[in-house]
């Protein structure tokens, strides 16, 4: 068994870097860094993630081949069949073997079929629906049973997950697995505003989503930047307010249905009242001032809001809201809520005089009169209402879920009130923070302090990729592998938490999450060959995996970025937010200076050489492509970091004394190398060298290591 665990995991590796395959000198470093047992990399572990419940392995396999068949006892349904069919499909893609088709997976109740499924009942997609289901992998059959159809979908995708090769061929372990959500509410936001993000990019991040069992698509349609949704009513909204990028109702009607075929629930969000410039382009007498307005090209919260004293406004919103609760069938519409900024409601004098009318005595209570007027309207249409956390004001109907974004407290004081609610905060992936922030961020930690009745008004979380610094081209990346790291926060048990294990499986979905057309991994090097012009671009490769985008606001702060028309296709869009090899150096780094260990300390000499050498070969880049000379300090940075953190290791190897100036000199040169930002970019190496910098600095005059 340790064998074949062995093998997957070196092919998870190089698959997930091919560049690896094109560049002797990294293939050289992967293959170290395998032999020195990598961080974590728990051999005998299955790659399962979202982790299950319960799993046991009962020793054993199943071997696949030509003969699999899947058959359906009983009536599962048609979402469930298709379901069967993609995962027959995906299954053929990895294997390469040539399954019969014809017929199968429909040979209903065919006994002699290899893969059994069954359920009792079709789900309904709503909140608290049963997604259980139980894998039984023997010798000789693999049986999935589950109370709903929701559940054989999550099973499908375990299944899949448990398909490893080896030296008998393809095998799926055996195993019993039992498995239900902690939360039922995973989601992930898709902001179609600030970008429009075109249907195949919605299609592909559902696929995603359903891979790792994510269940609800946040959609985030209108913005200051755009209003994106066709409206047969209010045709203005779309035709002035998205700059003709806005999505007709038969794509919204067919991607809804996508959804729903992956056990995907969408709820809709129209911002209200702020983040709402869109609206006004064609219908500025709905707003607190009178414009005139158009689509906002630039970022940051914007003066524009709605007018709530305008009895018109609510008739419109009335209509409007019929309309799309016709185009969305989701029980819950996100109404927004956020930043709302009061500057218009001051300076309007009708506002004022509406305050005084109605006794309210500030802003928050203008907005909380404004959004009780809204959930009456919803629950005409028969819907509940979802707003972010500034909408948790005294006298809020108990019927709304509050969505906390930015910190816990207002999703722990919404439960302690009787709100559900769903969290966000720590899991926004514009910020490009490592996957292990969002994975060990928890919507009900240890010691949370709510009663049982509380703590289950936490319905759950959702990641959120506000799409201000990304295109079609550079999302994927930003939201994959990340939002698997959280979609295990909120479906596996909260004792799972083990950081390196996560990243070790993250490795092995980020690859197979390819099969549905994602190019989190592949439009990198797109990218970098369109910038470089040219085929070899082996050098750029080597910096992108050694520098990282700025974290938090950092990029936005800087304003590089100025308007929604830039075309985001320089160094830092292409480069993901999280560097793999960056990690495992950190994580050498610490072997290295924890004990002796031979092969962490050649992984870590490899490397630094490579990044040494690297400014060098990439220099010719550099003349050759203007777009590309902005990162050019950063190449030459990297080189002088490498040199010092290889002068470190040769300190502490020798037992060199460093001398108080010398061990000092080199930290400050590693100061001065984290400060410019250049390109929007950090060096994200440079922390784990600066470990090694100030390890040769203590261990001046101690003796030397015998590592080499
Ligand atoms: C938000 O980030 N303004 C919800």
């Amino acid at each position: 068994m340790s064998l074949i665990f062995a093998s997957r995991w070196e092919n998870g590796y190089n698959a997930a870097m091919p560049r690896r395959q094109q560049h002797g000198r990294c293939v050289l470093i992967g293959l170290l860094w395998i032999a020195a047992g990598g961080t974590g990399s728990a051999a005998g572990t299955l790659d399962l993630l979202p982790h299950p419940a319960r799993v046991v392995e009962t020793g054993g396999r199943f071997l696949l081949d030509e003969t699999f068949t899947v058959a359906a006892v009983g009536e599962p349904g048609d979402r469930a069949r298709r379901a069967a069919v993609r995962f027959l499909d995906r299954f053929c893609g990895r294997t390469g073997l040539f399954v019969r088709r014809d017929g199968n997976p429909s040979d209903e109740g065919d006994p002699r079929a290899s893969f059994i499924y069954k359920c009792e009942r079709l789900g309904s997609l709503v909140p608290g629906e049963d997604e259980s289901y139980r894998i039984t992998v023997s010798p000789d059959r693999v049986l999935l049973v589950a109370p709903t159809d929701l559940g054989l979908l999550r099973g499908f995708e375990t299944v899949l997950q448990l398909v490893e090769g080896g030296p008998e061929g393809y095998v799926l372990p055996c195993v019993q697995v039992e498995d239900e959500p902690r939360f039922t509410w995973r989601g992930l936001l898709l902001d179609s505003g600030r970008h429009f993000l075109p249907v195949e990019v919605v299609r592909r991040n559902l696929d995603g989503m359903a891979a790792v069992k994510m269940n609800v698509l946040h959609w985030h349609l209108t913005e200051d930047q755009g209003f994106r949704v066709e409206s047969k009513l209010f045709p203005g909204l779309h035709q002035l307010g998205s700059d003709g990028l806005y999505y007709t109702q038969a794509e919204i009607r067919d991607l809804v249905a996508y959804a729903a075929d992956r056990g995907i629930r969408v709820m809709p969000e129209f911002d209200l009242p702020g983040h709402a410039t869109s609206w006004f382009a064609a219908y500025p007498e709905l707003a607190g001032a009178p414009g005139p307005y158009r689509v906002s090209r630039t970022f940051g919260v914007q003066l524009t809001v709605f007018n709530p004293a305008n009895p018109n406004v609510y008739a419109f919103l009335d209509a409007f809201l019929g309309e799309m609760t016709g185009l969305f069938p989701d029980a819950y519409v996100h109404l927004g809520g956020d930043e709302s900024n009061g500057m218009h409601w001051d300076r309007n004098p009708e506002i004022q005089e509406f305050k005084r009318e109605k006794g309210l005595a500030s802003n928050e209570e203008l907005q909380a009169y404004f959004t009780a007027r809204l959930l009456e309207i919803l629950k005409r249409h028969g819907r509940r209402m979802a707003g972010w956390e500034e909408i948790l004001q005294p006298g809020l109907s108990g019927e709304v879920v509050i969505q906390s974004w930015r910190g816990t407290g207002a999703l722990i004081a919404a439960a302690r009130k009787g709100y559900t609610g769903l969290l966000s905060h720590g899991y926004y992936l514009d910020l490009c923070q490592p996957a292990s922030d969002h994975y060990l961020n928890d919507p009900l930690p240890e010691g949370h302090g709510l009663t049982p009745e509380e703590a289950g008004r936490i319905l759950g979380g959702e990641a959120a990729m506000w799409s201000g610094l990304v295109s079609p081209e550079t999302i994927d990346s930003r939201i994959w592998p990340r939002t698997a790291a959280i979609a295990e926060r909120l479906w596996s048990r909260r004792g799972v938490r083990d950081v390196d294990d996560m990243y070790r499986r993250l490795e092995t979905v980020s690859c197979a999450l390819e099969e549905h057309g994602l190019t989190h991994l592949k439009n990198r090097d797109m990218m970098l060959r369109r910038l470089a012009g040219a085929m070899d671009i082996g050098p750029l490769c080597v910096l992108a995996e050694a520098v990282e985008p700025l974290e938090g606001y950092r990029r936005q702060s800087l304003g590089r970025v100025k308007t929604t028309l830039d075309p985001l296709t320089r160094f830092v869009d292409a480069v993901p937010p999280e560097s793999g090899l960056v990690r495992r150096f950190a994580a050498s780094v610490g072997a290295f200076l924890s004990g002796n260990d031979p092969a962490a300390s050649a992984f870590l000499r490899r490397t630094l050489e490579l990044w040494r050498d690297n400014h060098e070969s990439a220099k010719p880049h550099f003349l050759d492509a203007p777009a590309l000379r902005e990162v050019e300090p950063l190449s030459r940075g990297l080189a002088e970091a490498a040199e010092i953190g290889l002068q470190a290791m040769e300190t502490m190897i020798a037992g060199r004394k460093a001398g108080p100036s010398r061990g000092s000199g080199l930290r400050a040169a590693l100061e001065d190398l984290k400060k410019p930002f250049i390109g929007e970019l950090e060096l994200a190496a440079v922390p784990a060298i600066e470990r090694l910098a100030a390890a040769a600095e203590k261990s001046a005059g101690k003796p030397a290591r015998r590592t080499s």
